[in-house]
């Protein structure tokens, strides 16, 4: 963390959980238990149909509610989808844009999430967009080629004052959901070798703005060390964001 430039910011991802009925139960309990804690941005993206429950019982809070995708096209023939405009109209401000699942099991590519980016980022929301190496890549030592490729397809024509509303979520596939961690060490490298790409891309200057999460097996034992690194702006949290004990004292590690 380096709050002096930039911003933390600590995400939930609720991933396909919770009901209206269960995310309210979830907020209006976390909702004391986070109150107060403005070193940071608490953020929980939700499934669309909970979204609304959400934001109700989040109002007067310091918890923010964000979506978990948004479509490319601002309407028309695309079953299943949301735009961005649509996610606009119920107050949403955050959307979750290249998951390593949305990559994985939809068919999500560079091309898509640059398309997503962008269209989020013309309707004035903002985005925390997920790139992240899999098992075989960081195996084979080609992570940093692989995440710096991501960085700059994903960013492909977005200008750095859209980049302004850019979070960057570096989450390594084989962390997700596995247990498994990225080592603190490994978190930094990486994080900063994205930081490298985003200076080639926009300037040092610019770039030392950007927040960088870390994502994958995020939780309240290891949560502090991933934080302490210079490099490591927050965290985007899957498991652990269900809890509210966990996701709490990763918030106080953000402190
Ligand atoms: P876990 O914290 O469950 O590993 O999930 C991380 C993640 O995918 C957040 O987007």
């Amino acid at each position: 963390m380096n709050p002096a430039k930039r911003r933390t910011v600590i995400a939930g991802n609720w991933k396909m959980n919770f009901t209206p009925a269960e995310a309210t139960e979830f907020i209006n309990t976390i909702k004391p238990m986070v109150a107060g804690k403005d070193n940071c941005d608490v953020i929980f993206c939700a499934p669309y149909v909970t979204i609304a429950a959400a934001m109700e019982a989040a109002k007067g809070s310091n918890i923010k509610i964000g979506a978990e995708n948004v479509h490319f096209a601002p309407k028309g023939a695309y079953t299943g989808e949301v735009s961005a405009e649509m996610l606009k109209a119920i107050g949403v401000e955050v959307v979750i844009i290249g998951h390593s699942e949305r990559r994985q099991y939809f068919g999500e590519t560079d091309e898509t999430v640059n398309l997503r980016t962008k269209a989020a980022l013309e309707a004035g929301l903002r985005v925390i967009l997920c790139l992240g190496e899999v098992k075989e890549q960081r195996l084979s030592g080609i992570t940093n080629e692989v995440v710096a490729m991501q960085t700059k397809l994903d960013l492909a024509g977005i200008s750095a004052e859209q980049l302004k509303n850019v979070v960057i979520a570096y989450e390594p596939v084989w962390a997700i959901g596995t247990g498994l961690t990225a080592t603190p060490e490994q978190a930094q490298e990486t994080c900063a070798v994205i930081r490298g790409v985003l200076a080639d891309m926009y300037g040092a200057d610019v770039a030392e703005t950007v927040t960088i999460q870390y994502g994958g097996s995020m939780n309240e034992k290891n949560a502090a060390e991933l934080l302490a690194k210079p490099d490591v702006d927050g965290g985007l949290i899957g498991g652990a964001s269900l809890v509210p004990e966990k996701f709490t004292a990763i918030v106080d590690a953000a402190q």
